[in-house]
């Protein structure tokens, strides 16, 4: 792994970019029906070696330093990612995250979700971090009061999901201190006038839909 990519060392795991060879562990973690049920349909269940293949080579292309495997002893368990909005809400960033069975119940996610909130609010100078929760699924809640987030509001019959309508529970993360305006906008974008000032098709960092979550 290339020294000059993002990554994070933890007390219990390790958060670094996909990599080829992570197909097999990402097959047997994420094939389950347990984890699936929460997110979104693009995490395809059955998980096959084929949607494997098809998440590595992506994230270990396009989603660099934005999502990261959560990696125990070499081994690929689950994902936390960031997906940063594009255009008026280029300083907002959805999180995402998921783990395989066998490792929850031990903090993981928490831990994860806490180091990548604190990279998007401090180094990506994001000043709005959010997650959105199917109704019924109290471990990720607890993992989100746990990183520091507070419950918003609940988005009514937001989704559809397993052929069920569901409310979505939006959790916020917001950075320490709010600017009443935006420090970082370029000259250029001054220049461009009001309107779309990034190209949605080119986000800063991640792709314009979350790869992982909820
Ligand atoms: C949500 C998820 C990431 C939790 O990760 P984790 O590392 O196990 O998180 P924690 O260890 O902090 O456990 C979260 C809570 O669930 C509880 N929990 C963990 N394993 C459990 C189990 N097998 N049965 C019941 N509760 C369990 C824990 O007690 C904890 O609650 P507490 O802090 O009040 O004690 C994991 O369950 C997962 O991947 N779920 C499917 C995907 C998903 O929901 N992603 C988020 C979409 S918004």
């Amino acid at each position: 792994m290339s020294s000059d990519r993002v990554t994070f060392e933890l007390e219990h795991c390790r958060l670094r970019p996909f990599a080829e060879g992570d197909q097999s562990a990402v097959v047997r973690h994420a094939n389950d029906w347990a984890v699936a049920r929460w997110l979104r349909d693009r995490f395809p269940h059955p998980y096959t070696p084929a949607d494997a293949d098809e998440w590595v080579h992506y994230a270990s292309t396009a989603l660099l330093d934005s999502v990261f495997a959560i990696d125990i002893d070499g081994e690929a368990v689950g994902a936390v990612g960031l997906t940063v909005g594009t255009d008026v809400f280029r300083r907002s960033a959805e999180v995402g995250y998921w783990l395989g069975r066998a490792h929850w119940g031990r903090g993981l996610a928490p831990a994860a979700l806490t180091a990548i909130s604190d990279y998007a609010l401090n180094d990506l100078a994001m000043l709005r971090l959010f997650a959105g929760v199917y109704a019924g699924n109290e471990r990720s809640g607890r993992v989100l009061a746990k990183a520091g987030y507070t419950l918003e509001g609940v988005r009514q019959a937001a989704a559809v999901k397993a052929g069920q309508v569901l409310d979505e529970h939006i959790w916020v993360k917001l950075a320490a201190s709010l600017p009443t305006s935006d420090a970082q906008v370029t000259p250029q974008e001054f220049a461009i006038g009001p309107g779309p000032v990034s190209d949605p098709a080119e986000p800063s960092v991640g792709p314009s839909v979350p790869p992982i979550g909820p």
